[in-house]
């Protein structure tokens, strides 16, 4: 597939077509080598990887047990240490789940990475940062059930965390829920005094009691995801590997430098995570490959593969890790939580 025919990179600019020389004008200088920095310049990147050969994608069976050498990102896999238990609780990391586009898996990865991270231990709490209230749901929480949300505490100021976070069904698991009143939230905070600092102020109190939060934001760049990214020392951005993956990443990138800029300089991306992978089609390997040569090693090398399980397991209202522990899906998010409690160590 050449670069015109890659639906989702049409928005970055495409290599410069070369004017043929005519006879009266001298031939053109050899272009500089450019330097390639993400994120606006997919479209002249040279076409990925080398073709891997039958021995790289053969199991080696070293020290560490078996395990494949090549990883779905195309990149030798490394070995991810098994977190050992915690031996403190707190402060907590606390991270973002972002991405703008929607239905990229941002939810179902706050909720199977918070609950693959309780299971090592560690005191985890989940913010529901979404008036769609999915996180919530997907937890076994009824949105419009709820007589106190994230939205009471982001805007009454008597309202303690404790009077809103409850446990879920996962040990080690909390979750602070939401639901459509968070949208009046978006509109209400743009008149209060260091509106960006609202959801940080909030959770102050709370960070020393876990290890990891993670907040699941709205497909968006508004108030209420700047708060999340203020709040947040991490940024994790699902990215489904499908046509239009890399679009608005650009747009994406910008706000997190305007946000580490003026408002949270501690803020970093942990990493990019391939979601809805499906590696027996050429595309999805395709986006995966721009992605590796865009954003290289902070590309998570764990993917989530496309499994029926995940639209399940809202529907039962708990995480893959206690709804198909054995499966490969919960495998996968047990294998992310090892890269990011490797990339941000947490108790
Ligand atoms: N790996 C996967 N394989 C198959 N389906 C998936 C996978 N991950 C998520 N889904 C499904 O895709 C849909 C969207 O996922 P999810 O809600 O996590 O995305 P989102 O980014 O949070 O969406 P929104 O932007 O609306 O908040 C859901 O129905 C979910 O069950
Ligand atoms: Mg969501």
């Amino acid at each position: 597939m050449n670069e015109s025919t890659f639906p989702g990179t049409e928005q970055f600019p495409s290599p410069a077509q070369p004017i043929a020389p005519t006879v009266t004008q001298p031939a053109a200088p050899p272009q500089p080598q450019r330097n390639l920095t993400p994120p606006d310049n997919y479209a002249e990147m040279p076409r990925p990887t080398a073709k891997l050969t039958a021995e790289d994608l053969s199991p080696v069976n070293d020290a560490h047990g078996p395990r494949n050498k090549i990883g779905p990102t195309g990149r030798p896999l490394p070995h991810l240490p098994v977190p050992q238990p915690p031996t403190k609780t707190g402060p907590a990391q606390v991270i973002a789940m972002c991405n703008q586009k929607g239905g990229v898996g941002k939810t179902t990865t706050t909720i199977n990475l918070g609950a693959a991270i309780a299971e090592t231990g560690r005191k985890v709490l989940l913010i529901d940062f979404d008036p769609q209230g999915s996180a919530s749901i997907g937890l076994g929480v009824q949105p419009h059930d709820l007589d106190i949300s994230v939205y009471n505490l982001l805007m009454q100021r008597d309202i303690t965390p404790d009077e809103v976070i409850r446990p879920t069904r996962v040990e080690n698991l909390d979750l602070l829920p939401a639901n459509i009143d968070l949208s009046a939230a978006e509109v209400q905070l743009v008149q209060e005094v260091a509106r960006e600092y609202t959801l940080q102020r909030v959770l102050e109190p709370i960070i020393p009691n876990y290890d990891v939060i993670l907040i699941d934001c709205a497909p968006s760049l508004g108030l209420l995801t700047v708060n999340a990214l203020t709040a947040s020392n991490g940024i994790v951005v699902p990215l489904e590997c499908e046509f239009f993956a890399l679009r608005g990443l650009a747009m994406l990138t910008d706000t997190i430098g305007k946000v580490q800029d003026r408002l949270n300089p501690k803020l970093e991306i942990v990493g990019i995570l391939g979601t809805m992978f499906d590696g027996r089609t050429t595309h999805a390997r395709e986006v995966l490959d721009r992605v590796v040569q865009a954003f290289d090693e902070r590309v998570f090398h764990t993917v989530i593969r496309r499994t029926v399980k995940f639209p399940e397991t809202t529907v039962v209202g708990e995480p893959i890790t206690t709804y198909a522990p054995s499966s490969s899906a919960a495998t996968q998010y047990r294998d992310l939580a090892k890269e990011v409690l490797a990339r941000c160590p947490a108790g």
